[in-house]
């Protein structure tokens, strides 16, 4: 069975493929790190990311796995533990530009598709249920509205998690940046030209800014129950 995730930064997908993962014994796939490590390998070297080509190059060269440990999934990139490194706000805003790359996408949606071959996945995004599987038997567009989103990114960055704390508080101003920067991106990834954030026709629509973890998860593997 293959479960797509998509929607906007910040709505919980990564939290609920997570716990669907966990749950229900599924493989988790989680493209934005695929594209995130992709826009750290071309900082590092230090690129021009608007240079399609060389950063197309980077794409096609770079090896990215995912493992396991106590901190939950982990990212490689050639090799070397990447987890954190591609979380944070330089790498926010690089993989604005890498992510519209059309060259990038496939190769990446190619990579996605070998992973989840003959597997079950849980795959979160942008284009999964759109691109990668267009044919995955459950597709969630999930929203939150951006205040409950930047609110979720802020107490993350501090280590917390507001979907678990309903009271979790973070800094004022923090959030504030983390609102302009979450719009800033939703405007990007909506009207690029390459794959633009959009639901799946037969994708259901999920708002998350009320609700638990648990609640999300239980629609979701209700649907998965129907979809068998
Ligand atoms: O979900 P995230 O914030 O880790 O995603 C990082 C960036 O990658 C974000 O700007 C959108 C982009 N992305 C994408 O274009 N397609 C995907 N399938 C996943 C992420």
């Amino acid at each position: 069975m293959k479960v797509a995730i998509d929607g906007p930064a910040g709505s919980g997908k990564s939290t609920v493929a997570h716990a669907i993962a966990d749950r229900c014994g599924l493989t988790l796939l989680d493209t934005g790190a695929m594209y995130r490590s992709v826009a750290l390998a071309c900082v590092e070297r230090g690129l021009d990311l608007e240079d399609r080509d060389a950063v197309a190059e980077v794409a096609r060269a770079v090896a990215i796995t995912f493992g396991k440990d106590e901190r939950g999934q982990t990212v490689q990139l050639d090799g070397k533990d990447v987890t954190s490194a591609i979380r944070t706000p330089e790498i926010d805003k690089a993989v604005s530009p890498v992510s519209a790359n059309p060259l990038v996408r496939e190769a990446m949606v190619a990579q996605q598709r070998a992973i989840g071959e003959g597997i079950d996945v849980v795959a979160e995004g942008r284009d999964i249920g759109t691109v990668v599987f267009p044919d995955a038997e459950v597709k969630v567009f999930l929203t939150a509205d951006p205040a409950a989103r930047a609110l979720r990114r802020a107490v993350q960055r501090d280590g917390g998690d507001a979907a678990k704390d309903a009271d979790a508080t973070a800094d004022e101003s923090a959030v504030a940046e983390i609102l302009a920067d979450l719009i800033r991106r939703d405007e990007y990834d909506s009207n690029r030209e390459a794959s633009p954030l959009r639901p799946a026709e037969d994708a259901v629509h999920i708002d998350s800014s009320d609700k638990t973890v648990d609640e999300v998860v239980d629609l979701i593997v209700k649907l998965m129950e129907e979809a068998r």
